[in-house]
């Protein structure tokens, strides 16, 4: 089968097209899926520069989401059947998406969304529960509540703005000018231009001084410190990015703020619920690009590059 090898970390000319034999199923809970499409990760550079050297070996095949046909099921797998069509998202540290096969344990599997294509399919798995997990499981985010998601162009944005719309919420999101009318169209209230506009000072003005309920934070830097600025009262901030640097929380401790840290870990019962979503169409996939896995460099040049010629909306996806 085709997958693409990391054997040493560095910049996308690691990621290397390499032919490795089928994988065959071992244990009797194990499925074979032939995979279709995967969706590229800021974890997969993560992964592929060192950031997480200490807990992998190389070589490493990485990836983190797949929408693909189950192949062959395991002699104690009941539920799902060869044809079956289904996306998941690969344990952190196992065998990852960027290869023709994937080997994994049922409980991985969802049921893939029928109104949508593989492509579609395989930007959701994880940032879906990710985004679940950051704006049910902790904000609690209900009706009328006012949020601002800090990078709503991202793949984690583009399906937070949907979740939080179809929650009922008031949306508040940043991104860059020539995208407003868009994240409008996916369901933003109003959004904010990061690279013009200081956003702790429009959530004020749009607020009378009130704040947000929740603010997503998506960006890190010095977000988990300032961004209390623009927060209500006993309101929360949830965030997806890891804290290198050590953070005065002054301005979170005078807002009776709430801090949520979320690592997500695979879980498919928080997919099951953008499963719904996306089959009674209140979310749609949004696809920034697509690429053949031969041409894995390129879509990963596109996501770590800061100064695109055409700026990043949704996910980009590999085709096999
Ligand atoms: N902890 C977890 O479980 C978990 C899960 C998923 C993702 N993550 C992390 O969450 C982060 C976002 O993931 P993603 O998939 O959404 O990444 P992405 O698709 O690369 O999107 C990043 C977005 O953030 C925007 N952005 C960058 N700097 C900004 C700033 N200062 N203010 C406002 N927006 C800014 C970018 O806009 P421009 O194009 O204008 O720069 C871009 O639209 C990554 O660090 C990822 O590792 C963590």
């Amino acid at each position: 089968m085709k997958t693409i090898l990391i054997t040493k970390y560095g910049g996308p000319e690691v990621l290397q097209l390499t032919e490795m034999p089928d994988p065959v199923i071992k244990d009797p809970s194990q499925v074979l899926v032939k995979v279709r499409a995967t969706s590229i990760n800021p974890l997969d550079y993560q992964i592929r520069r060192g950031d997480y050297a200490s807990l992998f070996d190389l070589p490493i095949i990485t990836g983190h989401d797949i929408a693909g046909d189950i192949i062959a099921v395991g002699e104690s797998v009941k539920k799902w059947k060869p044809g079956d069509k289904v996306y998941y998202s690969p344990r952190f540290g196992s065998s990852g998406s960027y290869s023709e096969y994937h080997l994994t344990d049922e409980s991985s599997l969802s049921r893939m969304p029928d109104t949508i294509s593989y492509e579609e399919a395989a930007s959701i798995p994880l940032i879906g529960g990710t985004v679940w997990e950051m704006l049910v499981v902790r904000a609690q985010l209900k009706k009328g509540d006012r949020i601002l998601i800090l990078g709503g162009a991202g793949g984690v944005g583009t399906l937070a703005i949907q979740v939080a719309k179809s929650l009922g919420a008031f949306v508040y999101t940043t991104g860059q000018s020539i995208l407003h009318e868009k994240l409008k169209n996916l369901g933003a209230d109003v959004v904010i231009d990061h690279h013009k506009e200081n956003y702790i000072e429009e959530i004020k003005t749009y607020t009378n001084g009130k704040g947000v309920d929740v603010i997503i934070d998506t960006v890190g830097g010095t977000t988990l410190s300032d961004s209390p600025l623009a927060l209500a009262d006993y309101g929360s901030v949830v965030t997806l990015v890891d804290i290198p640097q050590p953070q005065n929380l002054i301005n979170a401790w005078e807002k009776n703020a709430t801090y949520h840290f979320v690592f997500t870990r695979q879980s498919r019962d928080e997919l099951h619920h953008i499963t719904d979503l996306i089959e009674t169409g209140h979310v749609k996939p949004v696809i920034d690009s697509i690429y053949p896995l031969e041409d894995v460099q390129k879509a990963h040049q596109r996501i770590e590059d800061s100064k695109r010629d055409r700026p990043l909306l949704g996910k980009i996806v590999l085709s096999m």
